[in-house]
This record gives C-alpha cells, structure tokens and sequence, in this order.
C-alpha cells in the first residue's frame, strides 16, 4: 500500500448506527458508533426516528471520533461515507454531512457501498489478523443481506448466491421477537443458545438452489412450534429459552455452512471470510474455525468490532478508493437500493 501518509474519516449512518471513524494509512485510530437504543420498544428499527436520531448524533460522534484519533479536521486527507444500500431518511444525514465537511474543507469526498465496506473490512491493518488474497469467498450476513460473494478484488465482486426472502439477520431478529426478546434479538438468541442443547428442537432447513438461501419458511415453522407449545405449557418460552435458542442457533448456522461447502465446491476456492453484523454469532465463527480443520478451509473472521456496523469498514473502503483517485462527485446522491457490485 502507499507510503504517504493518508488520514480519512469514515461516516456511516445506513441504519440505527450513527457511526465516525478515523483511519490512518488503513489502521484504524478511532471507530465510535452511538447505538440508537430508541427502536427497542418498538420491535424493530423505525425509519423515521432513525433518521432524526442520526441528526442528533452525526456531530458529536465525528468529533468524539477525530478526538479520539487525536487530531484536527485540517489533517484529513479525504471524507468517505455509505452512499447506500439502507434506509433513505438515515443515508441523507450522513450523505449531506459528509459532502458539506468535504467542501467546507476542500477536501476530495468518498462514497462507499456499504455491502462492499461490511466486506473490507477485512482489509483494516490489524496485528495479528490475515487479510484474505484474491480471489476469495465472502459470506455476507446481516440485517437487510444475506449473499455469497466471490472477491476477485476490492472492487470486482460477483454474487454467487442470495437469500430469495429474508436475510439472516432478520431471521435472528424475527424469532427473538417471536420469543419476547428485544430488538436486536440476534446477539440475545446467540447468549442464551450458548447455554442450551442445540439438538433439543428441530427445525426443517429450506429447500432452495445450492447457493440461494431461504429463512421465511424457518420464521414460519419457529412461529408454530412456539405457538404450539405455549398451548401445552404457557410457560414454555421461559422454560425452555436457552434449548430453544441453541436449536434455532443450530438450524442457522448448519444451513450457513452447508452453502459455503456449496461454494467452495463450486468455486474450487477455500478461502472463506464472514462479514455482516450475524458473522459476530458465535457459533458460527467456531464453525467456521473448525472447517480449517476438517476441510481444509483458510478462514478469514473480523474483528468483534468490525462486524456489525460501523465507520471503520466505510474508512478503509475509501481509503482503498482513495489510492485508487476515485472520487465521487459532490452532486453524487445517497441510493437506498444498491447491490455490492454497484
Ligand atoms: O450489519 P449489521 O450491523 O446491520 C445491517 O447492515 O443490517 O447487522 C445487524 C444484524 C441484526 O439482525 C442483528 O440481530 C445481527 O446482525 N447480529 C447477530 C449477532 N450480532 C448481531 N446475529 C446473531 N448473532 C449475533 N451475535
Ligand atoms: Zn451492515
């Protein structure tokens, strides 16, 4: 990589996460992400209150994030924030802050997809962590994707396979509301399952094509059981939360792996990286170490902080577009729809 010295600051605000970050030659010198913990009570993320949200958090969080990076905003080399995929009232926030902070500063403005950041991420400089070589696969997981992705390089990607329903997120997500538990419920199911049995329930897997995924049907069926249950026994849930959670656990995780040794057999490739805020499940990153062993896979695992959203992936993905002078254009619009190879 270069031998300037290059410092971007990453925006991200395509979600409920306000983001800021600050990379220095592709290390990361501060990453602060302000959660909205507002969409809770309702279940799931409200755009509206999101979008207003990120208002009140997009200036004290860059400017925790150039504190912590310790320094000036005259420093900076260039601005980068999501230009899409996510919900429009979220991406105008940071979309038009990120152009006014570049103009006021004169400075060259970054967007990024940010699919293709949840990706790069991988590319942070980090000690003691390997960076995936070309080409690679990427199972990506989050709450609004669910896809297999073939790297060939940071900006040549090719979708092998996609959900045709739900992502997984949501499937995390929909079964916790199922069972009480709050929004997010993904990172709840994944404490609770980590003390039940996971072979307590079974859950039947979707039929669908070798690298295509499906979790409507898996929402459906954990929806009926549960409801049969509770007829039998009013208190199932409570009883018997941490089986529960461990065999919905087991269900994701053996359909997620099952597609990767789909993958690889179609590719011929084995080296497989997770990216996406469901690649923080625990029982899939033991999975995925195990498959070094059995079958020989090299498996690329970010960071706990780089998983679910945040600027640092956005900062590293412009920064590698940076070196590269692609720049966007101060009219460049935010995209609520965008795929990982746009
Ligand atoms: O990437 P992300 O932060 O936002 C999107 O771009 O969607 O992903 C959020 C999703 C949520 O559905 C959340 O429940 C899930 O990631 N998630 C998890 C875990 N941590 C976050 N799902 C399962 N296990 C976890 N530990
Ligand atoms: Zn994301």
């Amino acid at each position: 990589m270069s031998q300037q010295s290059i410092y971007i600051l990453g925006i991200e605000s395509s979600c409920d996460d306000t983001s800021a970050a600050v990379i220095h030659n592709g290390i990361v010198l501060s990453n602060v992400v302000a959660n909205q913990e507002i969409h809770a009570k309702y279940g799931g993320v409200v755009p509206e209150l999101a979008s207003r949200a990120h208002q009140q958090n997009i200036v004290p969080v860059v400017q925790q994030a150039l504190a912590q990076a310790n320094i000036d905003k005259s420093k900076l080399h260039a601005i980068a924030f999501t230009r899409g995929p996510g919900l429009m009232g979220s991406l105008l926030v940071g979309t038009s802050f990120a152009k006014s902070l570049a103009m006021g500063l004169n400075i060259p403005l970054l967007d990024v997809n940010h699919m293709q950041g949840h990706i790069l991420a991988h590319f942070i400089e980090e000690e003691n962590v390997k960076k995936p070589p070309f080409p690679f696969v990427c199972l990506t997981i989050s709450g609004g994707h669910t896809q297999i992705v073939k790297v060939t390089d940071y900006f040549d990607m090719e979708i092998l396979g996609e959900t045709i329903d739900d992502a997984v997120g949501e499937a995390y997500d929909k079964s916790a509301k199922i069972l009480g538990l709050p929004y997010p419920g993904g990172p709840l199911i994944d404490k609770y399952a980590q003390k039940g049995n996971p072979k307590a329930y079974t859950f039947t897997k979707p039929k669908v094509g070798d690298l295509d995924f499906s979790f409507s049907g898996l929402k459906t069926g954990i929806l009926y059981f549960i409801q049969k249950k509770i007829k039998e026994n009013p208190h199932f849930i409570k009883e018997n939360l941490e089986d529960i959670c461990a065999s919905i656990q087991f269900t994701i995780a053996e359909i997620l792996i099952e597609k990767l040794k789909n993958a690889v057999k179609h590719t011929g490739i084995k080296h497989i990286a997770i990216a996406g805020g469901v690649s923080a499940n625990s029982e899939i990153r033991k999975r995925l170490q195990l498959a070094e062993k059995h079958w020989g896979w090299t498996t690329y695992i970010p960071k706990f902080e780089y998983t679910t959203d945040n600027a640092a992936m956005i900062a590293i993905t412009g920064y590698l577009k940076f070196l590269n002078k692609n720049y966007a254009a101060i009219s460049v619009t935010a995209q609520a729809r965008l795929k990982v190879t746009e």
